[in-house]
């Protein structure tokens, strides 16, 4: 890729260690940092500090430095600045939405609300949370590609009446897309509201925030190339929302100082999004070709392979039967590749993917690939000799641990 302001991934050559030369293919868990946000965080960090809230001129510094990183995410967005809470990630946005639209008719009465069953665990643990009080939450059953069933969707509305749905725009683990707007339509026409997690597609689909009817949106900076540990809901004019953590920051709805730096950093990227967008094409390209070198590692199952327009692009997520995937990573890692096994928030633990979980049935065959699921994920800054060179580790890996299986001494 040429565009100089995406990232640069360490370059990986031929005759250097593998550790020296790690090729990350791990960008739907955190994109490298993108060479505007950098500079952005950098030069802020020499002059700009205080306290946005403070009336003196340090203060109003800082104030104007996170009133520029609002507007560039609205604007990124095709939303007002007003309409965005500035969050620590997606999951804080998430919760907001949750907790921010139900907590206040739990406290009057019985309330429902639905989520799409492979939505980002974040989603699932607030659904959770408010289940124990007293919450009606029901996940919407999705096909072996990850996504729901519009006619199911109706179903499950006409059976209570649901305050709020969830629907993620595009999964994390498998890249495939869900009818988003088509279910805002019904879930408006039953008198409830979306609420849609577009954090793995923002910066890699067209997005369009209005036609996409929706009331609420959440986005992470950690997957444009901004700092980890940013990210914003939209909440559409005339939605109400209690706040979770109360202050006078945010318009009431989060308090707590601001992370100036990081949000500094997600409205640079957040300002170079039309620029990662335009590297899409070459981002699928790439993740393409991984593909079908992959294909010459014997037996390997790819999961959601769907048509172009019914995936984001940048997602791979494969298993090679009788292998298992925390030792695959493990193996790839040291072998000069990082990649994941299911979501990186999953992966930490030895819990199946709920993803997986959702897609699947409980067969023997289905179990053995769901134990051997990778998911790579690739992003502007990678070369095609990247991935030549981290397809040629990954099944040279393949074939060693094959080998082993084979003669276990
Ligand atoms: C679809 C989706 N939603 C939410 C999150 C959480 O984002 P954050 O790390 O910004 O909290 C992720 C992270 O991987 C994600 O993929």
């Amino acid at each position: 890729m040429t565009d100089s302001a995406q990232p640069k991934p360490p370059p990986a050559r031929t005759g250097e260690t593998a550790a020296a030369s790690l090729i990350y293919l791990d960008y739907a868990a955190a994109a490298p940092l993108c060479e505007p946000a950098r500079q952005a965080v950098v030069d802020a960090a020499h002059h700009v500090w205080g306290n946005p809230s403070s009336v003196h001129g340090r203060g109003q510094l800082a104030r104007g430095a996170l009133d520029r990183a609002r507007r560039q995410v609205a604007t990124a967005l095709g939303v007002r600045p007003g309409e965005l809470v500035l969050t620590s990630g997606a999951t804080e946005a998430n919760a907001l939405a949750w907790r921010g639209v139900l907590a206040p008719l739990l406290a009057a009465a019985p309330a429902a609300a639905l989520f799409g069953a492979v939505e980002h665990p974040s989603v699932r643990a607030v659904a959770q949370a408010l289940a124990a009080q007293g919450l009606g939450a029901e996940a919407i059953a999705v096909d072996r590609q990850g996504v729901i069933d519009l006619a199911q969707l109706e179903l499950q509305l006409r059976n209570r009446r649901v305050a709020l749905v969830s629907l993620q725009w595009v999964n994390q683990e498998l890249g495939s897309v869900q009818p988003v707007a088509e279910a805002a339509q019904l879930v408006h026409a039953h008198g409830g509201l979306l609420h849609c997690d577009a954090t793995q597609g923002w910066g890699k689909l067209p997005l369009d925030v209005l036609a996409m009817a929706v009331d609420l949106l959440s986005v992470s900076g950690a997957k444009i190339g901004a700092p980890s540990g940013t990210g914003a809901l939209w909440i559409k004019p005339g939605v109400r929302l209690q706040a979770v953590q109360p202050g006078h920051q945010e318009q009431g709805l989060r308090g707590g100082t601001e992370n100036l730096l990081g949000l500094i950093g997600f409205g640079a990227a957040a300002a170079a999004i039309g620029d990662r967008l335009a590297l899409a094409p070459e981002v699928r390209a790439l993740r393409d070709r991984l593909w079908a070198i992959l294909q010459d590692s014997g037996p390997v199952h790819r999961h959601a392979a769907l048509p172009e327009a019914q995936e984001s692009g940048h997602i791979l997520s494969v298993a090679w039967p009788g292998m298992e995937a925390p030792r695959l990573v493990m193996a790839m890692d040291l072998a000069g590749v990082a990649a994941s096994a299911g979501s990186a928030c999953a992966s930490g633990t030895q819990q199946p993917s709920p993803v997986l979980q959702a897609i699947g049935d409980s067969s023997a065959e289905w179990l053995t690939l769901r134990r051997a699921t990778v998911r790579f994920s690739v992003g502007p800054g990678l070369t095609t000799q990247d991935i030549e060179l981290a397809g040629e580790r990954i099944r040279s890996t393949i074939e060693r641990l094959r080998g082993r299986m084979r003669s276990p001494d």
